[in-house]
């Protein structure tokens, strides 16, 4: 791979610890990709916040990152949500050592200097470069979005490739950014024949059909077989979906790419949606995964308006969408009737879902239906959210 002079003195150490092993990690992933050069990124996306998912050694390694002297992020860079609210974990019973844990971890982030975002959707809070502009995400859900529906260009990071670039302000020119990577290696037709509303619509139609995608093609999705003009909630189920299961970066709505084709039916369908949701309902009701996106927090107050939930309801968002969803007094309408708010955290990777204390919960998301119950060990019960309003609030 070609490296510039100001590329190979930096591999060489000549500009601190940091940088090196940024660009170790750079040049290694390029000699697997066969990619030929690096290439300037307008904004990196970090995963690996969460104490729960980086663990000890994660935190140890920012640290000692963020201490090299005059170790800063070149380019503007977003990090995923963590494992807590940031301002009232202990109000939400998360234990005081995980919580030293996690400040920890972000201050190490801080240092590094990071924009505050803590969201998985960071598209919702801040301005997105024009279709064509390469960045460098990890998260798969916000990967897969922003190659798909937003028309960026991004391989799907990993939380130390996606570092490597904020260090950088660089990636690997291989995969993704390339144009001619970037067409269906297989389509994926949807062919609800026997359903009374053929077509898919909400997000756990559309969960089920990335679930099933991402299982079954490893490439460039085509999806076909009805017109897909997604809501922003249904795009977000189905690439938080699609990342859940497989290896694939982008979807092609609508594809008339001329390749193998696989049928999605009823008998798909059915097939996962019962590998997913294996309780009747929940004892408690979590939305947020992916976070919330502020169009979703308008449609959940208005189909909780006069109403009181019956059993506890965590919605998890960001800190910059909660801020938006008070001034327009969404926010108000959801805390009124009994949903709490979590800011800032993940939905799955936060020890508040095994503090919940409940064998089953109910969910709208086919990603939070697989993590939730892999690593709490709940069961679940997928619903859409008008659903699991009409069932649960009064
Ligand atoms: Fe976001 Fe966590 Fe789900 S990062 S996509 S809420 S697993």
């Amino acid at each position: 791979m070609f490296l510039t002079k100001a590329e190979e003195r930096a591999l060489a150490g000549e500009n601190g610890e940091a940088l090196e092993i940024a660009y170790r990690v750079l040049v290694a992933i390029g000699k697997i990709s066969n990619a030929k050069k690096l290439i300037p990124i307008k904004w990196a996306h970090v995963s690996g916040v969460s104490y729960l998912t980086i663990g000890e050694y994660g935190l140890d390694f920012l640290r000692r990152i963020s201490k090299v002297r005059g170790t800063k992020f070149r380019v503007f860079t977003t990090v995923n949500p963590c494992g807590m609210d940031i301002e009232n974990w202990d109000s939400l019973e998360i234990p005081a050592d995980y919580a030293e844990n996690q400040l920890k971890i972000i201050a190490a982030y801080e240092k590094l200097g990071i924009a505050n975002s803590f969201t998985c959707v960071p598209f919702q809070s801040y301005k997105v470069p024009r279709k064509g502009t390469s960045v460098a995400w990890a998260e798969s859900s916000a990967a897969i979005y922003a190659n798909s529906i937003l028309g960026l260009r991004t391989n799907r990071e990993s939380a130390v490739s996606a570092l490597a670039c904020a260090l950088t302000g660089k990636t690997v020119y291989s995969d993704l950014h390339l144009p001619r990577n970037r067409v269906p290696t297989k389509n994926v037709r949807v062919r609800m024949e026997k359903r009374e509303n053929r077509e898919l619509s909400g997000t756990v139609d559309y969960g089920v059909l990335g679930y099933f995608a991402g299982k079954n093609v490893p490439g460039v999705i085509g999806f076909q077989g009805q017109r897909f003009d997604l809501k922003i909630a249904e795009a977000k189920a189905l690439c938080a979906a699609v990342g859940t299961t497989g290896s694939s970066g982008m979807f092609v709505p609508n594809s008339r790419e001329n390749v193998e084709t696989v049928d999605f039916t009823e008998k798909e369908y059915e097939d996962i949606f019962s590998e997913l949701s294996q309780a009747g309902e929940g004892e408690a009701i979590v939305f947020g995964c992916p976070q919330m996106t502020i169009e979703e927090l308008y449609d959940l107050s208005k189909m909780l308006a006069g109403k009181h939930f019956q059993k506890k309801c965590i919605v998890f968002c960001s800190s910059r969408i909660y801020e938006m969803a008070q001034t327009r007094g969404y926010a108000q309408v959801i805390e009124g009737a009994g949903g709490t708010f979590v800011r800032d955290a993940c939905a799955d990777f936060t020890p508040l879902i095994s503090a919940l204390n409940v064998d089953s919960v109910e969910t709208d998301s086919c990603k939070g239906a697989h993590y939730m119950r892999k690593v709490h060990g709940v069961k679940i019960s997928l619903k859409d959210t008008r659903r699991i309003v009409e069932e649960n609030a009064a």
